[in-house]
């Protein structure tokens, strides 16, 4: 897995805007329209909201983290009227557009994963190479990082961190967490860092810190960003005008598989019902139409403008017609870790 977007030093004067990854190729995909409604379900610092209020559109803008929403009044000044600015996960977006005031809308984008903003300011403990409290929640509740280093057992850990960080020496590391605990829980990002290099030290030729998949994997538990991610897919099926797009981003091989498998099953036909057993139920008709099978990646310009998209995946597609479809059980398998035998 490719741990996803990384570290840049922090300017003078605080931390760097976040720079738009796969801008042109995600408005591109969406086609935007004058007086069309989008939903830009990851607003950040807002640019691609501000891309698509360019074109005319009137957008509702969804952040869960407050410092976002705060910071896009200038935009919604600028724009007056057109962009509705909501604090809330995406997740939820087909009621937030719904109570927005819109029942059906002509796009959906969703850039998954944390902003530059959130990656810098080192007191979000995001980061493993600034001291900070083990935070790491996007959005100011719920459990940070160190509650569940503090509180869950051993086997729960060690998952988290095979599962979300791909990480091998992932038993070791929770072995060493609880173990410690008893002591000194890990309430800070030098500390869990510097533990995990010691007992998990890098592999031969191997470029990142030996922490980076742990700190990934609790960030992705903490946020439970997959299970978002597989919501704010329904919800835009949900919410969809036929003919509307959903456009994704995402910056690691856990979110895209939760993309491109969701897309692939929505999009399969199934079988006509002239061709089914006797008894077997119909399959229910494809909500979307695909456009393309490869994902757009970033350019070279772009690369080498932003190293930050470097791992940046971009899918998308259309809704149909049909009717949204029901849970998928497959799907949510790919949102969490598999539950164990006997564990609560
Ligand atoms: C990669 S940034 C988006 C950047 C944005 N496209 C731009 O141009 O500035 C991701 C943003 O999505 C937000 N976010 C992540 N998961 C979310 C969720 N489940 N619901 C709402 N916002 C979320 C984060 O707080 C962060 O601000």
């Amino acid at each position: 897995m490719n741990a996803g977007r990384g570290e840049s030093p922090i300017a003078a004067g605080g931390p760097a805007r976040h720079v738009p990854v796969l801008l042109a190729e995600t408005v591109d995909a969406l086609a935007p329209r004058a007086g069309g409604v989008y939903v830009d379900g990851t607003f950040g610092a807002g640019g691609y909201s501000r891309a698509l209020l360019a074109r005319g559109a009137q957008v509702v803008a969804i952040d869960r983290d407050p410092a976002a929403i705060a910071g896009g009044a200038p935009l919604a000044a600028e724009f007056s009227g057109r962009l509705t600015l909501v604090e809330g996960r995406f997740a939820a977006l087909d009621a937030i557009a719904r109570a927005a005031g819109f029942v059906a809308v002509d796009g959906v984008a969703l850039d998954v994963g944390v902003s530059s903003m959130q990656l810098d300011v080192a007191e979000r403990g995001f980061s493993l190479r600034r001291d900070a409290p083990l935070d790491m929640r996007m959005e100011a509740k719920g459990r940070s990082a160190a509650d569940i280093l503090r509180d869950d057992d051993e086997a729960t850990i060690a998952d988290i961190l095979y599962v979300f960080g791909e990480e091998r020496a992932a038993r070791r590391i929770a072995r060493a967490i609880v173990a410690d605990r008893k002591t000194a829980p890990y309430v800070s990002t030098l500390q869990l860092a510097a533990m995990i290099a010691r007992v998990a030290p890098a592999r031969p030729g191997e470029a990142i810190h030996p922490a980076t998949r742990s700190f990934q994997a609790l960030r992705i538990a903490v946020n439970d960003e997959l299970g978002q991610l597989l919501g704010g897919l329904e919800a835009a099926e949900r919410i969809l005008a036929p003919g509307g797009r959903l456009a994704v981003v995402t910056f690691h091989s856990l979110e895209d598989r939760i993309v491109k498998f969701f897309f692939a099953r929505r999009a399969s036909r199934g079988r006509a019902a002239s061709r089914l057993l006797p008894g077997e139920p119909a399959q229910p008709a494809s909500t979307f139409r695909l456009a393309g099978g490869q994902p757009i990646r970033p350019g070279e310009a772009e690369l080498s403008a932003n190293p930050r998209a470097r791992s940046a995946k971009l899918r998308f597609a259309e809704r149909t017609q049909a009717p949204p479809q029901a849970r998928d059980i497959e799907l949510v398998a790919l949102t969490a870790p598999p539950a164990r035998p006997g564990r609560g």
